[in-house]
């Protein structure tokens, strides 16, 4: 096999050789199968890549990183497991492959979902080379806060209440910003703990810097999802277009209008950009990443 000279593929490429050896086959193995069809073998792994990226920005060892980087994954990959339930977006397809309750049964799906979560949570609390007990504290709390009732659950359930109405755009971006925005911007932040030596006042100014441009890519990367929804296709993205409008979800496109949804999706990125001015080009993979979330097309 040929080996990408692209350092968001090699990222790709390490990641999903992390996961693979995190989880293993263990009993019972029909869970631990549903756990690994879940995450292995597709996704973009743009949250993985931003701890990496990030992790370039502040010259961190790359060993250090890997377990923040599997580990949001893991809980990304959950979050789209239970998504497609049929009790919230009720999706077939993911990834190019039937969604987990399709392919197993529900109970398996909510399950695998479950133990995904609480598996980013037993890697994330393991002793970690390079990262002090303080700052692996601070990572466990930036996740635990993102994924839940003040985060991407909180998201999840203003979405769902959201279905069939018409909400104003501060609502919809408050929904976004939980659902989408939270675990995108926690990936920066927990890299940025992945340190021992967190408490210098430059760490601190950087790490604002480096918020500022994780909450403009996160909300950038949910208009852009919205805006695929009606303008790519099933094969493409891998999940079903027109899903956003045949549920009746409110959208950027749905809210504002397709152009006024492109109009903030560009201002989004300029945003992002800004925010990194300081940096020299060990932060050109986020700028990279910035222009791929506002260009991908899946
Ligand atoms: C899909 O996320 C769900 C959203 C938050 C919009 P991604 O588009 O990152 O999904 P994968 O991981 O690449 O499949
Ligand atoms: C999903 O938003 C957000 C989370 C999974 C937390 P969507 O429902 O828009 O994601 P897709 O379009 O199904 O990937
Ligand atoms: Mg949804
Ligand atoms: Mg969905
Ligand atoms: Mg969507």
């Amino acid at each position: 096999m040929e080996l990408s000279n692209n350092p968001r593929e090699l990222y790709q490429e390490r990641i999903e050789q992390i996961l693979d050896s995190v989880l293993l086959i263990q009993n019972p193995e029909y869970l631990s199968e549903a756990m690994r069809y879940s995450i292995l073998g597709g996704g973009k792994r743009i949250r993985a890549i931003l701890v990496y990226a990030t992790g370039e920005a502040l010259k961190t060892k790359l060993d250090t990183l890997d377990s923040a980087a599997a580990a949001i994954e893991m809980l990304h990959a959950y979050s789209l497991v239970h998504d497609d339930l049929p009790c919230m977006d009720d999706d077939d397809l993911r990834r190019g492959k039937p969604t987990t309750h399709i392919a197993f049964d529900e109970a398996t799906a909510v399950l695998a979902g479950d133990a995904l979560q609480t598996s980013a949570f037993e890697l994330l609390s393991e002793p970690t080379d390079g990262i002090c007990a303080e700052n692996q504290l601070k990572i466990l709390n930036i996740l635990a806060t993102a994924s839940g009732v003040n985060g991407m659950v909180k998201g999840q359930a203003i979405d769902l209440a959201a279905v069939g109405k018409t909400i104003s755009e501060s609502e919809l971006e408050e929904m976004h910003l939980n659902k989408t925005g939270a675990l995108i911007k926690a990936s920066v932040l927990m890299a940025s703990y992945c340190n021992s030596n967190s408490d210098s006042a430059i760490a601190e100014a950087q790490r604002v810097k480096l918020a500022d441009y994780a909450t403009a890519i996160g909300l950038a990367f949910q208009v852009q999802d919205d805006i695929l929804d009606i303008q790519s296709d099933t094969q493409t993205l891998g999940k079903q277009q027109g899903a956003d409008i045949a549920a009746g979800k409110p959208t950027y496109p749905s809210i504002i209008g397709m152009e006024a949804a492109k109009k903030k999706l560009f201002n989004l990125h300029d945003k992002a950009l800004h925010s990194l001015k300081e940096f020299g080009h060990e932060a050109d993979l986020l700028r990279e990443i910035a222009d791929f979330i506002v260009k991908r097309i899946a």
